[in-house]
């Protein structure tokens, strides 16, 4: 059970979902809810596996301070490692670690959530926070709930075109 205001940003992102024509939009509506709603999350984007390259992330939607990281491939970064190890990277001091790829000086802590269609991993939700130690387990379900929404609604669009994702 997700306390408000999770449950309600998760709702209201759930319910776009079911009435949303493409990926695009869906992506630009959860950014925008999620970096409007929660003041600790100061850069909220996606990432998805490049359909053409499986070993390669591309930005995709997001609210914050333009990266220069628009595309990662899944060998690098924290957002890499969560593609590569298939679960949610929580680091609560990016400095800390090594494997962290700067994207704001100001940058503190970061969530990376995989993104899951049919079975695979497809893409992620990446959070940046100016807060060290910004994500606990509360903010952990919630974005593996919007992960979830966001996953179920890719299988939907695919099936619809009859196609597999990617
Ligand atoms: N910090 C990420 C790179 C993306 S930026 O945070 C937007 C990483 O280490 O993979």
């Amino acid at each position: 059970m997700l306390n408000r205001p999770f449950a309600q940003i998760a709702a209201e992102i759930e319910e776009f979902a079911r009435t949303a024509t493409n990926l695009v939009a869906l992506e630009q509506f959860t950014v925008e809810r999620i970096a409007g709603r929660l003041p600790a999350y100061d850069w909220v984007g996606f990432y998805m596996l490049d359909p053409d390259d499986r070993e390669m992330l591309e930005l995709g939607a997001f609210v914050g301070a333009p990266t220069e990281h628009t595309r990662i491939p899944v060998s690098r970064g924290i957002c890499g490692a969560a593609v590569a190890q298939g679960e949610t990277m929580v680091v609560d001091d990016v400095r800390a670690d090594p494997r962290y790829l700067a994207c704001s000086m100001e940058t503190k802590s970061e969530i990376v959530v995989p993104i899951r269609a049919h079975g695979r991993i497809v893409g992620e939700i990446d959070i940046d926070s100016h807060s060290a130690a910004a994500f606990g387990v509360e903010d952990r379900a919630f974005l593996e709930k919007c992960a979830a929404t966001v996953g179920s609604f890719i299988e939907k669009i695919e099936s619809s075109r009859g196609l597999p994702w990617p």
